[in-house]
């Protein structure tokens, strides 16, 4: 009999249940264990219907994807479907958690579905650049019609039970999984309801067999945002084999575009973040069983543009917030700002019509830093210069509960600096955020040199409640973010003075996949700032210079690199712009070259790479893997690209070394020499997954 799923008899009721921690993934075993259960269950005649179910936190979250691009392990998914779905005797998936993926495609091939209120399903393949390969495609619709199908399908987000509910998923709601899919068995059985098998039920296909722009329709909104993406696409087209061919054939087709993707680089990229998201959540170094401190209210000092952001995303998580401000005025303008940001999410139906309200509730504003002595957590976000910060961190000292966690939003100054402000050190972390805050995913979780590792935890566990995916880092400027872009900035900017464009610049960075170029995105921050910056320190950048000494500082003014027109926010080259650079080479005696796409690319992408080489030396970050998690979720590096370093392993280490040294001596900078372990990693023909998998291995 299998380990991982158990066959019980209630009289007259058979009862399957997976139990494959954490999530009831379908490996092998759980593909063989079912199937073994379900033909017992049909052998038995003393059972006359069947209830598919899962122990633990969740029903079948999905197919195991440890186990992609490995060779295939019998039983196919898809057998284990054909038999239960041929099964002569009624099968009831009975679902809590989420079901997702194969999971669902399990519950689909079932003749009917019950589930707990709280349940979600969905089909999120997508998100990993795949499409559902065992017959969701073909039977979602035939479900709940192409329409709905796509969204979830092309989308990959999943629906709740009430929803599942109204369009036909799920026969009823029930109390609990196994007890509510025993008895709704019973009641099948009473009534005698034939089984519904949904490969044989075409019905709600009809209206877009007779009028195919139902589907194409719902495909053309749901890919809107797909640029770049392969699975989006794909999945759509394999929602249509179920509209255009026999469910047989569909499936078939189906299966094909499955295992074309599962093999594509996309794909390969797409699950290595899921499994890099996740890692980055175990904290190298900290001793095994470190609990985090709790927090049941946080205090945000500043209601700015961040500290707002942040404000609403721990009340979108329902944690209750003090929000602290020096003035009534600002407080009310902070307030103010969050309250119209959530009634606008709300009157476009992206939450209920009475969160804003509730959301609200759980934000208590005053002034006076006096006011922090309630909170658990305590996280700054006051103006960026380190003598601010010490003396608010010296103020935290006198009035925070002993034992609060006190963080810094800072995005580049030295937390352990900031931490020497106060005489719990221990206590002390930094929290960056990306703005928005409340949209952007990535908290960058500075570790400083006395930081405790209960309160390391306490902020990575915070920040997972939160909805937001943190990586841990150490102390240095810009942190890991902050400072490979600046790698990035300093060669858009010397580009400029070879004969590149602004725009030819941001066209080669968007064309990559990057949601914007370096030039757009100084236009959208603001050029005053870092040229108030250099005055300070008495350097020079003569474009940036120029364009700011003319007025232009970026979006605000309607002009910078770009110019934009009364309210609008798309940037358009300006003739003015060519201009002021080309009389500023002029002024300075630089010859202008004709500068290729490719070297382009290679100037900006190489350069970080290089600087996430030396992070890596430094051990401020602790795995390649968590340095692709900060770009992919604060600066939305493509996803399809992995990261960074993912990124650079596709290229070749010894390609990127190579041409790194070459613009070193080209452009006479030194700055682009590879680092040392980029350097060794090329000269042995490694990658930098394998320091990843070395250091697992230590
Ligand atoms: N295959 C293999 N492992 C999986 C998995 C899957 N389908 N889904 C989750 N896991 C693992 C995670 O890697 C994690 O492992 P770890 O503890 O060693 O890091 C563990 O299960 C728990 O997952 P986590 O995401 O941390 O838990 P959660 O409660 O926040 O979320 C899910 C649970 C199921 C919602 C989430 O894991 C998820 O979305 N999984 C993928 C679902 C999916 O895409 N299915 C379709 C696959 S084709």
């Amino acid at each position: 009999m299998s380990e991982v799923v158990k066959l019980e008899r209630h009289d007259e009721v058979g009862i399957v249940t997976v139990n494959s921690p954490p999530v009831n993934a379908l490996s092998a075993a759980v593909r063989g264990g079912i199937l073994e259960c379900i033909k017992a269950a049909v052998a038995d005649p003393a059972i006359k219907g069947i209830v598919l179910t899962c122990a633990g936190r969740t029903f079948i979250a999905g197919a195991d994807i440890t186990e992609f691009g490995k060779p295939p392990k019998a039983p196919a998914l898809n057998d284990v479907l054909s038999e239960i779905e041929n099964s002569p005797k009624p099968v009831v998936a009975a679902i809590h958690g989420t079901a997702l993926g194969g999971g669902l495609e399990v519950a689909l091939a079932c003749h009917f579905r019950v589930a707990v209120k709280e349940a979600k399903l969905g089909l999120p393949e997508v998100k990993l650049g795949l499409l559902p390969g065992a017959g969701g495609t073909q039977r979602l619709p035939r479900a709940v019609g192409p329409e709905l199908a796509v969204k979830m399908i092309v989308g990959g987000d999943p629906i709740g039970a009430a929803e599942a509910l109204k369009n036909g998923l799920i026969e009823e709601i029930v109390e609990g999984p196994a007890s509510g899919g025993e008895a709704f068995v019973r009641k099948l059985l009473a009534e005698k309801r034939p089984l519904r098998r949904l490969r044989d039920d075409d019905s709600k296909l009809a209206a877009a067999k007779a009028d195919r722009s139902i589907f194409t329709n719902a495909v053309a909104a749901m890919t809107k945002k797909s640029r770049g993406l392969e699975a989006p696409f794909a999945a759509a087209d394999a929602v249509g084999y179920a509209i255009d061919f026999p469910f047989d054939e569909g499936l078939k087709k189906e299966r094909e575009g499955f295992l074309k993707l599962v093999a594509s680089d996309q794909s390969k990229a797409q699950r290595y973040a899921f499994f890099a998201e996740r890692e980055a959540a175990k904290i190298a170094g900290v001793p095994e069983g470190t609990k985090s401190r709790p927090v049941n209210r946080v205090a945000i000092l500043g209601a700015g543009t961040m500290g707002g952001g942040i404000a609403m995303s721990f009340a979108n998580a329902g944690v209750p917030v003090t929000l602290i401000e020096t003035g009534e005025e600002q407080l009310k303008r902070g307030l103010g700002i969050m309250q119209k940001n959530w009634e606008a999410t709300a009157a476009r139906g992206g939450i209920p019509a009475d969160a804003p309200a509730k959301r609200m509730a759980l934000i208590t504003g005053v002034v006076g830093i006096e006011n922090v002595g309630d909170a658990d957590l305590v996280i700054e976000a006051v103006f960026e210069t380190m003598a601010v910060k010490k003396e608010v961190f010296g103020k935290l000292d006198q009035f925070a509960k002993p034992g609060a966690v006190l963080a810094s939003n800072t995005s580049y100054l030295n937390i352990d600096e900031i931490a020497k402000s106060t005489k719990r050190p221990q206590d002390v972390l930094g929290m960056h955020f990306f703005s928005p805050a409340n949209v952007m995913k990535l908290c960058e979780i500075v570790r400083a040199d006395k930081t405790a590792p209960d309160a390391l935890v306490t902020a990575v566990t915070i920040a997972r409640k939160i909805a937001k995916v943190p990586a841990v880092v150490g102390v240095c400027d810009g942190f890991v973010g902050n400072r490979m872009l600046a790698q990035r900035g300093k060669q858009s900017e010397k580009l400029l003075f070879e004969g590149a464009l602004p725009q030819q610049v941001d066209a080669v960075v968007t064309k990559f996949g990057m949601p914007m170029g370096p030039f757009a995105m100084g236009d959208l921050a603001g050029l005053d700032i870092g040229w108030r910056s250099r005055k300070d320190r008495g350097i020079k950048s003569e474009i940036a210079d120029a364009l700011c000494e003319a007025g232009r500082f970026g979006q605000k003014t309607g002009k910078g690199y770009y110019k934009y027109e009364a309210g609008s926010r798309s940037a358009l080259p300006d003739p003015e712009v060519e201009k002021l650079i080309d009389e500023t080479l002029a002024r300075l005696g630089r010859k202008k070259r004709a500068v290729s796409d490719e070297e382009i690319l290679e100037r900006m992408m190489y350069p970080m790479i290089n600087e996430g080489a030396k992070i890596l030396e430094e051990g401020i970050a602790a795995r390649p893997s968590d340095i692709d998690v900060v770009w992919l979720y604060g600066y939305g590096w493509p996803i399809y690209r992995g990261g960074p370093m993912f990124w650079a392993d596709t290229v070749g280490l010894k390609h990127i070394a190579d041409r790194l040294s070459f613009y070193a001596k080209e452009t006479n900078d030194p700055s682009l020499e590879p680092a040392p372990l980029l350097k060794k990693l090329a000269a042995e023909g490694k990658t930098f997954a394998s320091l990843a998998a070395a250091s697992k291995a230590a």
